[in-house]
């Protein structure tokens, strides 16, 4: 009677041993999330970029790499305003008036021409939101492998100095 009882007790401690190292095995054995957390958590924004930008004309230029691609900025733009319906710091330097004086490229041909390509004697309200196109060089690998090439073998990109 008494080594029946003893059995049933180691039994029973047994049962409960696997009972509770079980879940925890399992959680050992489940697969790590790829994105790092769990489902349910909620989703962690990756650190900022920092642009490289300095002053103009103090950054090399990146090599457009298609036709018609919008050439990236090449100086810093943090400390420009912010492009507003009356006020466009970019068209202080890259105006067809202001290029000249402040040494900087002329905003495309294509800027002057209204959607059915008739020529403007001002820049089109169409390209006003400058950096809805253009955005400034940073320093940030791509997410994502690609062999992507471009055009350059037809030499219509390359250099920046592509006119349309
Ligand atoms: C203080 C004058 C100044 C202002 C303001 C300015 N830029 Fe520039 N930008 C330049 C100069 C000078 C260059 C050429 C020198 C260089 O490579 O940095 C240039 C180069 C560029 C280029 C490269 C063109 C090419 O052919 O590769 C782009 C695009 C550009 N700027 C867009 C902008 C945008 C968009 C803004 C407004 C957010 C802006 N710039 C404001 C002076 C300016
Ligand atoms: C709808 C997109 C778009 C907007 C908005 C836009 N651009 Fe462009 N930009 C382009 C494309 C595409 C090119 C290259 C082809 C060309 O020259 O049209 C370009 C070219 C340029 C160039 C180089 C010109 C050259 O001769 O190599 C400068 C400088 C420039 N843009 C400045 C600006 C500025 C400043 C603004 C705001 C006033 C602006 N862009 C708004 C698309 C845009």
């Amino acid at each position: 009677m008494k080594t029946t009882l003893k059995t049933k007790i180691a039994i029973l401690a047994t049962a409960a041993c696997w009972a509770l190292s079980a879940p925890l095995a399992l959680a050992q054995d489940a697969p790590k999330p790829m994105r790092g957390a769990d489902v349910s958590a909620a989703d962690q924004a990756p650190d900022a970029k920092k642009y490289l930008g300095g002053k103009p004309g103090g950054q090399e230029k990146i090599a457009r790499t298609y036709r018609d691609q919008p050439p990236v900025i090449p100086h810093a733009v943090e400390n420009f305003d912010e492009i507003t319906l009356e006020e466009n710091q970019c068209l202080t330097c890259h105006s067809a008036d202001a290029y000249k004086k402040k040494k900087a490229p002329k905003i495309g041909d294509s800027h002057f021409r209204d959607r059915d390509g008739k020529l403007l004697p001002t820049t089109s309200s169409l390209r006003h939101n400058c950096t809805q196109c253009h955005v400034p060089q940073v320093d940030a690998p791509p997410l994502v492998e690609n062999d992507f090439k471009g055009d350059l073998a037809e030499g219509k990109a390359s250099k920046g100095k592509k006119k349309n």
